[in-house]
């Protein structure tokens, strides 16, 4: 358990002994740290509740409170000031040197599903799909480390118009495969088909698309061969889909984003006939389409009803959502379905969980919930293209980056380390940018700024990390122990070390991972201070040195977990 939620239990405990029942004391950190560095806000509403005079209660609870706190002082109409006392500080905080856990509160154990990254196959991943998969990373990372048992899938978008695409554009680049010959009577052999052409097929069907009518006909109709499990088409599109799925995953695995379910659209279909036996008591046919009906009295806005299987009898993308998520349920039982996806979906998921309820596919106590992301945008406000208007890849970001940051390498001469810490500033780069607005909000795509080596960026965090790290290296400790206080600096570092706890649940509780990323910069700066006030390994003082570096280890540890919490590797020099 963590120092603040103890201590905020310790308060509850006086307050009650004092003879008021009392639910939740919580420890707000103060702006006014020379009044003291946390505040309590009870006495006003016990006064009410009591019908006493809140300084009268205040009082009372000051003189119970045992000397873990001094400067305790009342200001106003009743708001308690509190200040921790250094000696107790220091006896937790050396607690927390090796264990995280002090420093955390753990959650209620849940089964948790997050549905993240979305990319779909045959198509390359744009920059739109970088949010939704660094943001679901993160929350998986973090609801684990608070005790739940989290599975990541990342569902892919494998059915639809593209593979009609695709096929179309092999049948014409490679007319005299045996798959479109009418007469071939064998077994039909595993597609050959490889990334490059895969990159190049998609946009040319595409385009050609846009001004021919027939051939958009052809796509329709191979895309609705497939999507009925039509052979050679069905077998000829897995294949694609594992060698689209294989490139995705590559680019994935190199943010550090890592699925432990390759499910998608397509597996889903192994569900679809059970789904539907459950939706079809509340199924019913408009203008040939079979519908439910979602909306519900209190609506501020009108919610059509959802399409579940189209006029030509098809499945739709509802459909195969509908279906994951009666998968889901039967074979992991969750207690939460998250769904990390932009904005533009949210009137799409709010009919597909209201039929989900509705129709008894999951039980009311399932949580379904889609935590929206903002999304990453030009100069214009507009979500960010390429300068001849296209939507960028998500490589080419890469790329991008990747020039910037190589401009501050020169001191490297060894390739293949070189290429190592390129590689994870470049991560760190992109990651910490996209992570650091509030997961709802757009941010503006800035490549210079993301890849500063000051202010909240990636490369500072990791800076400073390396910094503490070398320091570290050329001493050798026995035993890490913080002896004393002893500088204003030190003492704001122990302190912001204790709200961790505050501020992953407010992460969590928010689903958002801005918080840890501006805590990481406070916590960094305010090390990059006392480096600066301080002579860390010439200080003669054995107690205070070896302190130092207790504290300096114990920042490193902390922010360590931290940026695995953002999916961030630290190198081991920069
Ligand atoms: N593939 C979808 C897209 O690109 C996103 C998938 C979101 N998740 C879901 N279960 N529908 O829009």
């Amino acid at each position: 358990m963590s120092f603040i939620k103890e201590s905020e239990n310790y308060l509850k405990d006086v307050i009650n002994k004092c003879g008021y029942e009392i639910d939740d004391v919580t420890l707000e950190s103060s702006s006014r740290r020379d009044l003291g560095e946390f505040q309590i806000n009870v006495a006003m509403p016990l006064a009410k509740k009591y019908g006493k005079n809140p300084l009268e209660i205040a009082k009372e609870i000051v003189s119970s409170i045992d000397n873990r706190f001094t400067n305790i002082n009342i200001a106003g109409p009743g708001f308690i000031n509190l200040t921790i006392n250094d000696d107790f500080l220091i006896e937790n905080i050396n607690l927390a040197i090796d264990n995280f856990d002090v420093l955390i509160d753990k959650e209620e154990e849940k089964t948790i599903i997050i549905d993240y990254g979305g990319a779909n196959a045959a198509k390359e991943l744009h920059v739109g799909h970088m949010r939704p998969a660094n943001i679901g990373e993160s929350l998986k990372r973090l609801a684990k480390l608070l005790g739940n048992k989290v599975i990541g899938d990342v569902h892919l978008g494998d059915l639809g118009r593209q593979s009609g695409m695709v096929i179309s554009e092999i049948k014409r680049r490679k007319p005299d495969l045996c798959y479109f010959d009418p007469n071939y009577k064998g077994k039909y052999p595993k597609l050959e088909i490889t990334p490059y052409e895969l990159s190049v097929y998609y946009p040319a069907a595409s385009n050609a698309c846009k001004e021919d009518e027939e051939r958009l006909e052809e796509v329709r109709n191979i895309t609705a061969l497939v999507e009925e499990g039509k052979e050679p088409y069905i077998s000829m599109w897995k294949d694609i889909v594992e060698v689209s799925a294989n490139e995705i995953k590559r680019v994935y695995d190199y943010l550090n984003c890592n699925f432990d379910l390759w499910e998608g659209e397509l597996s889903s279909l192994n569900y679809i006939e059970p789904t539907l036996e459950i939706l079809k008591p509340y199924m019913y046919e408009s203008n040939g389409a079979m519908v439910i009906d979602v909306k519900k009295d209190d609506d501020k806005v009108e919610i059509p009803p959802l399409i579940v299987i189209k006029n030509n009898g098809a499945s739709i993308y509802a459909t195969r959502d509908l279906a994951t998520i009666y998968s889901r349920v039967k074979n992991y039982n969750p207690d939460e379905i998250w769904y990390i996806a932009d904005i533009r979906q949210s009137m799409y998921f709010k009919q597909v969980f209201r039929a989900s309820y509705k129709s008894g596919l999951v039980r009311k106590d399932v949580k379904l919930a889609h935590y929206y992301n903002g999304t990453m945008n030009g100069k214009d406000g507009k979500p960010y293209k390429t300068r001849d208007g296209g939507v960028l890849s998500l490589n080419s970001l890469l790329k991008q980056i990747e020039e910037e940051l190589n401009k501050k390498m020169d001191k490297f001469d060894n390739d293949e380390e070189k290429r190592n810490i390129l590689d994870k500033l470049i991560v760190s780069a992109v990651k910490f940018a996209d992570l650091l607005p509030y997961r709802s909000t757009d941010y503006i795509f800035d490549i210079e700024k993301f890849c500063s080596f000051d202010g909240k960026t990636g490369p500072y965090i990791l800076y400073t990390m390396v910094r503490i790290k070398s320091i570290l290296k050329k001493q050798n400790i026995e035993k890490y122990e913080i002896k004393s206080i002893y500088s204003e600096t030190e003492k704001n570092i122990y302190i912001k070390l204790i709200e961790l706890s505050k501020i992953l649940k407010n992460s969590y509780n928010e689903k958002t991972l801005s918080y840890i990323c501006e805590y990481l910069f406070d916590i960094c700066s305010l090390f990059n201070k006392f480096y600066a006030e301080t002579n860390i390994l010439n200080e003669k003082d054995d107690d205070k040195r070896n302190t130092y570096l207790s504290m300096l280890k114990l920042i490193y540890n902390t922010c360590e977990k931290l940026l695995d919490i953002l999916a961030i590797e630290i190198p081991d020099r920069m």
